[in-house]
């Protein structure tokens, strides 16, 4: 399918300086490029780096390598015919709804009665009649985000990025209105050529995109690539949509073993990094999985359509649970194992010693943890010492989750405790005795 480039990224890299003042590479190596036409989204695990590729579009920061073009000219900063939409909305609290849309134009040095104008037509087209002269705080999470959007189309731009547009907003508000959006794009209502949405939803991606592009993680580059011929609108409980779904969770939890690989030939560090997830949520969705209908088998989308948690929770259990050698994740479906089987089957107390066990077997950090208490003759020691332990693999604010994570497991597991009032860590009474 021959189609004009709207945007192109080649061999674009990214890192930003971490807390001790060491460069981390966030972006590495992506290839990327918008056609006209197309509905692309982004789909990656929290911290990938889809944020700043899409701020690396929008021009609001530098590549550090690589080029990235807009209709063939290197970006250099915010382009005219690039719009954006932020989760955040990001609105100015002291402006009118009106006078928020009408920003854009202003900078383009368009003159007052034609701002206005051109506002007036797109607060109707995005469902806003009667509330140009309000102020954001006076509205809904969902009418700030149509105006956030609508200052984004009121510029007609040729490219629109959407950061998690719809993820703020409750789940029939997020759906509305990206049916409304798929809904302008298809009838040709707006001028927009193109489309890139950052996504945590894999059903709004499938149900959005022509393509979906996954970018893995540390440092993201773009994994795997998934075209969708179907027309839209499109039936969310349709065969073909189940079945792309399918396709793409099992894409998204499938471990990257090449690159697993090649991180091998460098120094191995331990990986200290840890899903973010609770105990309850690892409780929960086991428990699930064991019980009918699924009897220890399931299919990650089934799976997520009964355990009332959203894919940015659900992702990092499955992860842990994966880890803690407890199910089996491969190919979208997750399967216990013996284990975990014997583990869900359990009272309490047993519980508690298979989870402490293998937390010590497969979480590093844990078993990091539970080794140096061993070796202080008081069994105590304060927490200050793991977190510039693992500051010097890990961000600041990643450190200090990991260390939360790896404390609330251990807590469970009873492998070690926790002081909260002195944030000091120690042997559990039983063992230092
Ligand atoms: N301005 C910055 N300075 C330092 N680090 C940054 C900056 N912006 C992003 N990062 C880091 O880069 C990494 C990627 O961030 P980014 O926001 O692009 O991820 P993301 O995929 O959008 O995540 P999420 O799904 O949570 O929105 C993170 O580790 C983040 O902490
Ligand atoms: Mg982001």
């Amino acid at each position: 399918m021959a189609q004009n480039v709207l945007m192109e990224l080649n061999g674009v890299a990214k890192s930003f300086r971490s807390a001790d003042g060491a460069p981390r590479l966030v972006l590495e190596g992506v290839n990327f490029s918008l056609g006209e036409g197309e509905i692309v989204a982004l789909l990656g695990k929290s911290g990938s780096g889809k944020s700043t590729l899409l701020r690396i579009m929008a021009g609001l920061i530098p590549t550090d390598a690589g080029q990235s073009t807009y209709r063939g000219r290197g970006i250099h900063g915010p382009a005219s015919g690039v719009a954006m939409v932020f989760q955040s909305f990001a609105l100015f609290p002291w402006l009118t709804v009106q006078q928020n849309v009408e920003l854009g134009l202003e900078a383009q040095g368009m003159p007052a009665p034609e701002r206005e104008k051109r506002a007036d037509a797109m607060l109707e087209l995005i469902g806003l009649t009667g509330f140009g002269g309000a102020l954001p705080r006076e509205l809904s999470g969902g009418m700030r985000q149509r105006v956030g959007i609508a200052r984004a189309l009121v510029t007609n731009p040729d490219v629109l990025l959407m950061d998690e547009a719809f993820s703020a907003l409750d789940v029939l508000t997020g759906e509305t209105l990206r049916n409304e959006i798929l809904d302008l794009w298809d009838c040709n209502r707006i001028p927009t050529k193109g489309i890139l949405i950052v996504s945590h939803n894999i059903e709004e991606a499938v149900m959005m995109a022509d393509r979906i592009i996954i970018l893995s993680s540390g440092p993201g580059r773009i994994r795997s690539e998934v075209k969708i011929a179907l027309p839209r609108p499109r039936a969310a409980d349709s065969a073909e949509v189940r079945a792309l779904i399918d396709e793409v969770y099992g894409l998204m939890t499938m471990r990257p073993v090449q690159e697993a690989r090649t991180g091998a030939v460098a120094a191995p560090r331990p990986d200290y990094r840890l899903p973010e997830t609770d105990v309850s949520h690892i409780e929960g969705v086991l428990d699930l999985l064991a019980g009918a209908p699924f009897n220890g088998h399931a299919d990650l989308p089934q799976l997520a359509e009964e355990a009332e948690l959203s894919d940015e929770e659900l992702f990092p259990t499955y992860e842990a649970i994966g880890l803690l050698g407890l199910a089996q994740v491969e190919k979208g479906d997750i399967t216990l194992t013996p284990l975990g089987r014997h583990y869900v089957e359990a009272e309490h107390t047993l519980r508690h010693q298979i989870f402490g066990q293998q937390l010590l077997t497969h979480v590093p950090l844990a078993a990091r943890i539970r080794q140096r208490l061993e070796q202080e003759p008081t069994g105590t020691l304060a927490e200050e010492p793991f977190i510039e332990l693992l500051e010097e693999s890990l961000e600041a604010d990643e450190a200090k989750r990991a260390l939360e994570v790896a404390v609330e497991w251990g807590r469970y597991g009873e492998v070690y405790e926790y002081d909260f009032h002195t944030g000091r860590l120690k042997l559990p009474d039983r063992a230092a005795e």
